[in-house]
């Protein structure tokens, strides 16, 4: 936990509780190692604020936006005009979904499917973002919703799996107009217009007089948050919606909760000696289970062929049984094809929606090496016509865009990946110290 436990960052909570956000992200970025503390900003009036609070206090922050493809144009001008301002960089943060096209007469993704809308492109880039971070600073109140009045101005983030620093919890609205008022801070021109939280232009419409201020945000849909800061079921203590399943409140203490290591990756790329060598060092702290493609297709999935659907079916038995397994105490390391993204990012949402926390490891290798290394012999006749729906060769496989961890399998050795991994799972609080992995033979 970042060199922490949850009781020290608790006591260091308590400790910043009525201080001045200028003096709490100084305590902060002074913690941290220069370069490790992140600002995600949607650039509300509450993240200009703290923009304007680190920046004349020159606070070595990285501030970054998570461009969605979709905001407002004076969106785009006032992110302009904050670095122009404050003399800084404000890094742009996409997924490749942002440019994505929308076939004719197919509606839009946002309408499609906000919650997946929101994943694309704002939960799966931050996540990807943030693992280069050791805090992030989030510009949310109290005030703003149920599930954010139990926010502490600083908290393990369990989520994405780094501490959250909230400077700005017991500010009221009325506080943050006054410091933009005092220092002249810019801010959007559109909250003059009646909008009051600003997210995307297709799911933010004003708020009327008296109207809750995220009322604006997808209007017409129970949904009020993105995200991005909603807080695991087994933590909150006001929750607005009721949780989405019945299995969301976990009986055990964070600390003792188990993960998901998903390996995903063509045949023959290393996935099961991966998870074999991980074993050894992921058996020293808490139980280990593998899921491996081929032995759950003799029992599990026996029947199954090689069909989308058939994939898609062995996918979800895997990830709902890891699920089981990681929500008591178990580390369940996966090691199954899984050639579609949107079904192992299904996966890794019921994990999450459950207080799972998942990573996924994209084990790379091109198809000219495993076939030229060809451990079964399946390339070859896949290669020769002989061998129908063969992944990689006459059936598809979508690379993870934004994988926890990329492992390179044709160049590095088993003990190199497995280490990297491990020291993944160090830096996310999800092992505290590994051994180095055992020697393990290369096969499938
Ligand atoms: S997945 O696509 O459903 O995730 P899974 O990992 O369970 O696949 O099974 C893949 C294993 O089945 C491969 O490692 C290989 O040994 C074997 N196999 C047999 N036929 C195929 C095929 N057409 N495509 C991929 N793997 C195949």
């Amino acid at each position: 936990m970042s060199g922490r436990t949850r009781e020290e960052l608790a006591r260091w909570a308590r400790d910043l509780e009525g201080k001045h956000p200028a003096e709490i992200l100084a305590e902060v970025t002074a913690a941290f190692p220069r370069g490790r503390v992140g600002f995600a900003t949607g650039f509300g009036p509450e993240g200009c604020v703290l923009i304007d609070v680190a920046a004349r206090a020159g606070l070595p922050i990285d501030v970054f936006t998570l461009d969605t493809g979709a905001l407002f144009p004076e969106t785009y001008a006032l992110w302009n005009r904050l670095e122009a301002r404050y003399g800084i960089a404000i890094r742009r943060v996409a997924s490749a979904a942002a440019d994505e096209l929308v076939p004719d007469g197919a509606p839009p993704p946002w309408e499609a499917d906000p919650d997946r809308c929101c994943e694309l492109r704002k939960v799966l880039p931050l996540r990807a973002e943030l693992a280069r971070f050791d805090a992030w600073v989030t510009a949310i109140r109290r005030d703003q919703t149920a599930d954010r009045a139990t926010a502490a101005i600083l908290e393990w983030d369990e989520k994405f799996g780094l501490v959250k620093v909230n400077p700005l919890a017991a500010w009221s609205s009325a506080d943050v107009w006054r410091h933009v008022r005092a220092h002249e801070v810019p801010t959007s021109p559109l909250h003059d217009q009646g909008y009051a939280s600003i997210g995307c232009a297709p799911c933010t419409t004003p708020v009327g007089a008296g109207e809750d201020p995220r009322a604006g945000r997808w209007r017409g849909r129970s949904k009020k948050e993105c995200g991005l800061h909603a807080r695991p079921a087994a933590r909150t203590t006001a929750t607005p919606t009721p949780a989405p399943t019945a299995t969301s409140t976990l009986p055990l203490a964070p600390e003792r909760r188990g993960f998901i290591l998903w390996l995903t990756g063509l045949s023959g790329a290393g996935k099961s000696t991966l998870s074999r060598a991980l074993r050894g060092s992921l058996a020293s702290e808490r139980p280990v289970e593998i899921l491996d493609g081929d032995e759950v297709r003799a029992y599990l999935s026996a029947g199954l062929g090689f069909t989308k659907e058939d994939r898609d079916t062995n996918v979800r038995r895997i990830g709902f049984v890891a699920r089981l397994l990681a929500r008591n105490g178990t580390a369940a390391v996966t090691a199954a094809i899984s050639p579609y993204a949107a079904t192992r990012d299904e996966v890794r949402s019921l994990a999450e929606r459950d207080g799972v926390p998942f990573v996924e490891v994209f084990v790379s290798a091109p198809v000219a090496a495993l076939a030229a290394r060809d451990v079964k012999g399946l390339y070859r006749k896949a290669l020769a016509g002989e061998l129908a729906r063969f992944t990689g060769v006459s059936d598809p496989y979508e690379a993870p865009e934004r994988p926890d961890v990329v492992v390179r399998t044709d160049v590095e050795s088993i003990e190199e990946s497995a280490g990297r991994i491990l020291e993944h799972l160090r830096a996310r609080g999800l092992v505290r110290a590994a051994a180095p992995p055992a020697a393990a033979e290369r096969a499938s």
